[in-house]
């Protein structure tokens, strides 16, 4: 399998994804919270990547009571119904529901990668069924780092050395770029300690300062959750 790795969706306009599969990561939070809602009985997340858009989709369908859910800076967005906290999209409120989501930079890479064969949703949380997944589709991978504002950030590099870490240790032979082998390397280097890691990197000193430690201690959970979400035709959802 040849697997490479983009540090941030604006690495993907020197990348061709035609026929690869793609795995979306977001660690804090877009992707975490994702993988949160559909595990708690949403029906789907449909990506946008503005909030006039997320307004204009709910109002044009307001039969299908979308909620409204993301944040900017982090913080909760007038009017939606859902931060971008993982603990908020709890069953009660999500459990047959479908939220149309905008967060500042998942939402932009998942929608950059559309040109894929097929888009999965990764982060720590699902880690091993995602790498599982990737095995099972048996093409050449590309795993698409959200990043911050276009750039590298350290928790979805090390979260896309954890799954290339996942798919060597359950042998598949892998020939990796040089991004994807440094994301590996970085893995190595903080994988005993991932809550350390998430908590110094820059969005996570952020996200403690402003009181989110307790999402922090959500995203940095290995495997807590065994199901790997796709996006198609504009939709994240299960599809088995
Ligand atoms: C993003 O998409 O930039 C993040 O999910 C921001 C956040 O932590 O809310």
């Amino acid at each position: 399998m040849n697997i490479d790795l983009a540090f941030s969706s604006p690495d993907l306009k020197t990348k061709d994804l035609t026929g690869r599969i793609v795995a979306v990561i977001d660690v804090l939070r877009g992707t975490s919270t994702m993988i949160s809602a559909l595990a708690h009985g949403c029906a789907g997340i449909i990506p946008v990547l503005t909030v006039d858009e997320a307004r204009q989709i709910a109002a044009e369908q307001k039969d299908l009571e979308l909620l409204l859910g993301g944040e900017r800076n982090a913080l909760p967005i007038e009017g939606f119904d859902l931060s971008n906290s993982p603990r908020d999209y709890r069953p009660e409120k999500v459990r047959g529901r479908t939220i149309v989501m905008t967060t500042t930079n998942g939402t932009q890479a998942l929608l950059a990668a559309q040109t894929a064969a097929k888009v999965y949703i990764g982060a720590f949380l699902n880690l091993s069924a995602l790498a599982q997944r990737l095995q099972e589709e048996g093409g050449d991978v590309t795993l698409v780092c959200s990043g911050k504002q276009g750039l590298f950030c350290m928790e979805d590099t090390v979260c896309g050395g954890g799954i290339i870490d996942s798919l060597e240790k359950d042998g598949i032979p892998l020939t990796p770029s040089d991004t994807a082998a440094a994301a590996k390397i970085l893995y190595e280097y903080y994988e005993g300690d991932i809550y350390g890691m998430i908590s110094t990197c820059e969005w996570g000193r952020y996200l403690l300062s402003i009181g989110l430690e307790r999402d922090l201690r959500l995203c940095a959970q290995i495997d807590s959750l065994k199901i790997v979400p796709v996006f198609k035709e504009g939709k994240i959802y299960l599809d088995r």
